[in-house]
């Protein structure tokens, strides 16, 4: 259903990796979602290169906002707001967007709202499904983070109730992509492979699983050594590597360890809805298990479709609108990239009124 005008019209500008995302919001309805992606640069050298991510950031950025705002049939003066990923990400590629939604900002004389590039994940699947249950538990998993968060509100109060401990979940797959000798991004590679294989031929571990572990933490690297060494050992002894059991193997493992201990997160926490975001949230397999271990504990499971759960625009722009409409303060235009922010900062507030007074002090003084 079409939200009514007066909802907040808020563009959102997201570059804390490869993507180049601008998305479009009003309210809760998404109107463009323009994506430039810099992937392919970056596929020979199996990872994301961050110099090259923000040079790319830097050629795609003005013709990606001017597609956004084509694509929605709006002005930019007709914006109620500028919202941009301040946090956490690569510092360069962060900078791009936060310079340049500044500088859009203050030439159009709209707020300007620094978030959070975690809760921006969350935010989105309001886009899709409507309004997030308060609280929610989200299960992000990514190239760069693998989290379980308790969301009592969006914009500004999310919890932090664990996280990997070494290795993210997408990481590990585009790992172990290059292990069996598949493509870079691996997590669609290994989804397509094990679509073959069976789940059940190679028992991989399952970190930090045991009894005194951490219950909502996660660890990737054992799982991704031990199907390193299953592999090198088959290649070792001249035997073929069943690709597609090895990826269906792993896949499981992983998806496993994830809907376990998010299932678990909810039920402690007595919440009853989960969302799942970020790219590793478009397997195929971690899906439909979590589907069905969610019915199993009546917990309501919320998934964004495969294109929002990858880094993009309207997830920024989905966080900024909700600011707005919620009436939390814009950022300073002094906001800076914090590649380090911590989850808990959902968004960058203008400094109190000391810290302004300091800083003019500062100005004056100096
Ligand atoms: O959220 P995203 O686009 O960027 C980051 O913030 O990292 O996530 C990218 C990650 C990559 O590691 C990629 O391999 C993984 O998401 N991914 C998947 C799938 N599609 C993307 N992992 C598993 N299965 C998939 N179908
Ligand atoms: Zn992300």
């Amino acid at each position: 259903m079409p939200e009514s005008r007066d909802q907040p019209l808020v563009l959102g500008i997201e570059t804390s990796c490869d993507e180049t995302g601008v998305g479009i919001v009003r309210g809760h309805t998404l109107l463009a979602d323009a994506v430039a992606s810099s992937v392919d640069e970056h596929a020979r050298f199996g990872g994301v290169v961050p110099e090259v991510a923000s040079r790319a950031h830097l050629e795609a950025m003005v013709p990606t906002i001017e597609r956004a705002l084509a694509d929605a049939g709006v002005k930019a003066s007709d914006l109620d707001g500028v919202a941009v990923t301040a946090g956490p990400g690569l510092a360069g590629a962060l900078l791009v967007g936060v310079s340049a939604a500044k500088a859009y900002a203050y030439a159009l004389g709209k707020p300007l709202y620094g978030v959070n590039h975690l809760a921006s994940h969350i935010c989105v699947d309001q886009l899709e499904h409507g309004p997030l249950p308060e609280p929610t538990m989200a299960l992000l998993v990514s190239g760069g983070h693998s989290s379980l968060l308790l969301a009592p509100d969006i914009t500004a109060d999310v919890r932090p109730l664990g996280a990997t401990i070494d290795d993210a979940a997408g990481e590990a797959f585009d790992k172990i992509a290059r292990v069996l000798g598949l493509g870079f991004p691996g997590g669609p590679f290994i989804d397509k492979a094990a679509r073959e294989g069976d789940p059940a031929a190679i028992r991989f571990p399952r970190g930090l699983t045991g009894p005194r572990d951490a219950a909502y933490d996660f660890s990737f690297s054992g799982l991704k050594t031990a199907v390193a060494r299953w592999v090198e050992a088959r290649r070792a002894a001249g035997e073929p590597v069943p690709v597609a059991d090895v990826a269906a193997s792993f896949q499981e493992a992983v998806a496993d360890v994830l809907t376990k201990k998010a299932v678990r997160a909810c039920k402690d926490n007595g919440v009853g809805h989960l969302m799942i975001g970020g790219g590793v949230a478009a397997n195929s397999r971690l899906r439909a298990m979590a589907q069905r271990r969610c019915e199993d504990a009546g917990v309501v499971l919320r998934v964004p479709r495969p294109g929002l759960c990858t880094d993009n625009g309207a997830m920024v722009a989905a966080l900024g609108a909700e600011m707005v409409a919620r009436g939390r303060g814009p950022s300073a235009w002094d906001l800076s990239a914090d590649s380090s922010l911590p989850v808990e900062e959902t968004h960058v507030p203008a400094h109190d009124h000391v810290h302004e007074e300091e800083l003019r002090k500062d100005n004056l003084y100096s």
